[in-house]
């Protein structure tokens, strides 16, 4: 497994003093090293934080890949149920590793397609039960709190459409003992998942969260907790310059908070890494974006992050990167063998835009537009870094999760935000729970109310 993290073009060196790191910086901030990493060990060996030992939780994965292997062959739907950190995991490792939804290969029993239904837009949950098979489909409901209005709203129309064979074919993946999911399972007898209380939604892809749907799909389980191990040893180390979510989690931090880039692109040049990109978004949001340091001291503050895919966005977002505000840092991601090249036929036409491109490759070609954006970024000032995963599969998958979750732990130390809650979210529940009339949540319906009072004297 090889992911390398290169910061060159976040230096004032080739960005200028305004907006790259300088020498002086550098030096100052990679002092701070080692006290990260222990500050964060802390919260790990206290058990305050999960997500570092899910790669070592042999038992879960054996429970997980004995359990796909015995309804291999009975499905050729996986339906997931679950929103944000309970459904992203899943889309960016099935759009990675078994392609970008649209042109997947076509789905069977040995090859059942993944069904992510992470919205409760009527037209989605409509589409999706016309075109799935209640016989041949397995439901996975996943949800940590075990109660989220969407996913239980979700799960209650897809019972319907499953009729009596319900509580054959549905799986919980839960927090066990907290929530109306697992009292539902454990009624019927539905196999049952757990989510460790320490791992949150967005740090849990490498839980039954992300495994199960993985290993359901055919995808090897065994070996994204391999790749997610290596990495985890490399991100316990304390020198920077061999742990590479150390480096850029001490490079981000300050070209945010000395070099005002309130924007964070991360720009994959793949398709595959596409549902990643989102994945990374939820993570980078919730997890940085809080209204008080963990002193108690009100900050609002945040990076937000923005999703754009090359080549495709070159001819959508690039204009304003390179032209419009200089408040953004970029994160290219790249992988160095595409597993197809997609040679060009060397067919001439005796056109100056066609034959240049004869007997090349796409790949050559998404590389060279991927180095002319970061050229191009460059020359303009536009502080950039890129990694560089050696191949996409499993291994690296696994491993690069792991590398964001700790890059993103270890950022939140140095801006000492407690990365791992999340109350603007639980916010917007409890507002939509009040709003429903769920029992318990009146006070929120009150508030509710008053908003609403003070809009119509607004307007
Ligand atoms: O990362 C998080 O904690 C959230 O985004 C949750 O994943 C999301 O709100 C869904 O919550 P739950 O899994 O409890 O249904």
């Amino acid at each position: 497994m090889k992911i390398v993290f290169d910061e060159t073009n976040l230096f004032a060196a080739m960005v200028g003093e305004a907006h790259g790191v300088t020498p002086a910086e550098y030096k100052a901030q990679m002092r701070r090293g080692p006290e990260v990493v222990r500050a964060f060990r802390k919260l790990v060996d206290r058990g305050e934080v999960g997500f570092p030992s899910l790669p070592f939780q042999t038992e879960v994965l054996k429970q997980i890949q004995a359990y796909a292997r015995k309804v291999r062959g009975a499905y050729d739907s996986v339906c997931v149920l679950g929103i944000g950190g309970s459904a992203l995991g899943a889309w960016a490792l099935d759009c990675a590793l078994r392609g970008p939804h649209p042109v997947q290969k076509p789905f069977s029993r040995q090859n059942p397609r993944l069904v992510i239904l992470d919205n409760v837009d009527p037209a989605l949950v409509g589409a999706a039960l016309e075109v799935m098979d209640p016989k041949k489909t397995l439901v996975l409901a996943i949800t940590k709190q075990g109660g989220t209005a969407e996913t239980v709203a979700a799960l209650m129309v897809v019972r319907e459409w499953q009729g009596k064979r319900a509580p054959r074919q549905s799986v919980a993946v839960t927090t066990p003992g907290r929530g109306d999911l697992y009292t539902l399972a454990l009624r019927e007898k539905w196999p049952i998942f757990a989510i460790p209380e320490n791992v949150g939604g967005r740090f849990s892809v490498l839980s039954a969260v992300g495994l199960l749907p993985a290993a359901l799909i055919g995808l090897d389980a065994g070996r994204l907790l391999r790749g997610a191990a290596a990495m985890t040893e490399q991100c316990w180390q304390t020198d920077a310059g061999r742990n590479p979510a150390l480096r850029a989690a001490l490079l981000h931090h300050l070209i945010w908070t000395a070099k005002n880039k309130t924007i964070h692109v991360a720009f994959p040049y793949s398709n595959r890494l596409w549902g990643t990109a989102f994945w990374f978004r939820q993570l980078w949001a919730e997890s940085l974006g809080k209204s008080k340091t963990r002193a108690g001291e009100n900050v609002s503050l945040g990076q937000t992050p923005v999703a754009a895919l090359g080549t495709t966005d070159q001819h959508s977002q690039v204009q304003l990167y390179i032209e419009g505000p200089n408040d953004k840092v970029f994160s290219f991601w790249a992988v160095e063998k595409q597993g197809r090249e997609g040679r060009i036929p060397r067919t001439r036409y005796k056109l100056d835009s066609f034959d240049y491109l004869a007997g090349r490759r796409l790949s050559e070609l998404l590389e060279a537009e991927r180095l002319s954006t970061e050229a191009a970024l460059t020359e303009a000032g536009r502080p950039n870094c890129t990694y560089t995963l050696e191949r996409l599969d499993e291994e690296h998958l696994g491993a690069f999760f792991q590398l964001l979750e700790f890059q993103t732990a270890f950022i939140a130390e140095l801006l000492d935000v407690n990365a791992f809650d999340q109350p603007g979210v639980e916010a917007g529940k409890r507002f939509t729970y009040g709003l429903m009339g769920r029992p318990g949540f009146e006070e929120y319906r009150e508030r509710f109310e008053r908003y609403e009072k003070r809009r119509k004297q607004a307007g």
